[in-house]
C-alpha cells in the first residue's frame, strides 16, 4: 500500500525493512533533517490494536538505553498508527544465528548486553514478553556486536491500570518458541522471569547454536520445559565457561520459583556477584514478595566466573 520514494509526512520511504502480525517496517529519511529512521507503519481499524501501537510507541519512546530501540515519533494517519523509531543497519541476531556459530567473546558480548538493556527495563518495572532474535537488533559490522532491543509490541508496563483490557484478547501471545512455560500454560500473571526465561532460550542459542526444544504443539512444549529436558549447554559445546552454562540453566528453570527473577539478578550473575545457584531450590519469600532480591552475601560465592577472560562486563554500561 506504501511505496518505495513515497513520502509519509517528513519521511521518504526508502526500502521495506520487515512484516510482521501488525504491519509492515520500512527505512525511512527525514527529508529535512536527512536523519535515518525504521517507520512500523500499524493498520489499526480496531481501537485494541490502536491503543497497543500506540503504548508500544509511548513504552520506547522513554526508555532510553544503548541496548533498547528508541522510538523517536508516533503519529496517525489513514487508520493507520506510524512509530518512528532509529534506524539499525545491521541484521536481526535471527539472521546472525543463520550464518552459522557465533565465538564465544561474541556471545558473551551479546550475554552482557541482552542482559543489561533487559535489566533497565525491568528497573523501570516493563517486561518485553517477546524476547526473541527476530525482534533484536544488530548493529553492522562491530566486533564485538552491539545488540538492540526492539518490538515491544505486547510488552506490559506493570504500573500501567489498562494492561490487561488492551493486551490479552488472545490466550496466548508472543512467541511459544522462546516462552516460559506457564505463559504456555496460560498463566495470565506478568512478571520479569517470563523474560529472563526467554533469555535463557535466546542466549543458549548464542552461546551453541542450538535451540534447546524442539518445536511443537503448546502443551508439549511447556512439560519440556517444565522438565528443563534440554542438552547441557556445556555438552552441545565444552568450551562454554561452567559458570555460563550454570547461568543459563538458572534462567530456563521450568519452576519460575526457582528462576532468576529478573534481568538485573541476571546482570549481576554473568559478573560474578551472584551465584546462579541461589535460586536453585526456590524462595519462599520471593514467592511471597515478588521478585525482591535477597540481601547481599547470604550465599558466598563458591565458583569464580568466566576464567580465563574475566567476567561478563554489561557493555550497557559504558
Ligand atoms: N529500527 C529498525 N531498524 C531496522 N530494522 C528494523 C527496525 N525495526 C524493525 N525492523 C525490522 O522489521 C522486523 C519487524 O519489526 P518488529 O518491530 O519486530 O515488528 P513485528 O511486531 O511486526 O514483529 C524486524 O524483525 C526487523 O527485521
Ligand atoms: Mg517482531
Amino acid at each position: 500500500m506504501y511505496s518505495i520514494g513515497q513520502l509519509v509526512s517528513c519521511f521518504e520511504l526508502t526500502a521495506e525493512l520487515g512484516r510482521g502480525g501488525w504491519g509492515i517496517v520500512y527505512a525511512a529519511r527525514h527529508v529535512h533533517l536527512g536523519t535515518a529512521h525504521a517507520l512500523k507503519i500499524v493498520h489499526a481499524h480496531e481501537r485494541t490494536v490502536r491503543l497497543r501501537a500506540l503504548r508500544e510507541a509511548r513504552i520506547q519512546a522513554r526508555l532510553l538505553h544503548p541496548q533498547v530501540l528508541r522510538a523517536t515519533d508516533a503519529f496517525e494517519r489513514d487508520q493507520q498508527v506510524i512509530i518512528v523509531f532509529d534506524l539499525v543497519e545491521g541484521p536481526t541476531l535471527a539472521h546472525r544465528l543463520g550464518q552459522g556459530p557465533l565465538t564465544l567473546v561474541e556471545a558473551e558480548a551479546i550475554a552482557a548486553a541482552l542482559a543489561g538493556g533487559v535489566a533497565f527495563l525491568h528497573h523501570r518495572r516493563i517486561v518485553h514478553r517477546d524476547i526473541k532474535p527476530s525482534n533484536i537488533l544488530l548493529e553492522p559490522d562491530l566486533a564485538p556486536p552491539v545488540c538492540r532491543l526492539g518490538d515491544f509490541g505486547i510488552a506490559r508496563d506493570l504500573d500501567e491500570p489498562d494492561a490487561v483490557e488492551i493486551t490479552e484478547p488472545d490466550a496466548v501471545v508472543g512467541t511459544p518458541r522462546y516462552m516460559a512455560p506457564e505463559r504456555l500454560r496460560g498463566r495470565r500473571g506478568v512478571d520479569p522471569s517470563l523474560d529472563v526465561y526467554s533469555l535463557g532460550c535466546v542466549l543458549y542459542e548464542v552461546f551453541t547454536g542450538h535451540r534447546p526444544f524442539p518445536d511443537g504443539d503448546l502443551a508439549h512444549q511447556a512439560s519440556l520445559r517444565e522438565d528443563e529436558s534440554y542438552v547441557a549447554p556445556r555438552a552441545r559445546r565444552p568450551e562454554i565457561d561452567p559458570w555460563v552454562d550454570r547461568t543459563l540453566q538458572a534462567c530456563m528453570r521450568g519452576d519460575p520459583r526457582r528462576r532468576l527473577p529478573d534481568a538485573q539478578v541476571l546482570v549481576e550473575v554473568l559478573a560474578g556477584r551472584i551465584d546462579p545457584g541461589r535460586w536453585a531450590r526456590g524462595s519462599k519469600a520471593r514467592m511471597e514478595r515478588g521478585i525482591t532480591l535477597p540481601p547481599l552475601g547470604d550465599a558466598p560465592l563458591t565458583t569464580q566466573p568466566l576464567s580465563p577472560g574475566g567476567p561478563v562486563t554489561p557493555s550497557s554500561q559504558r
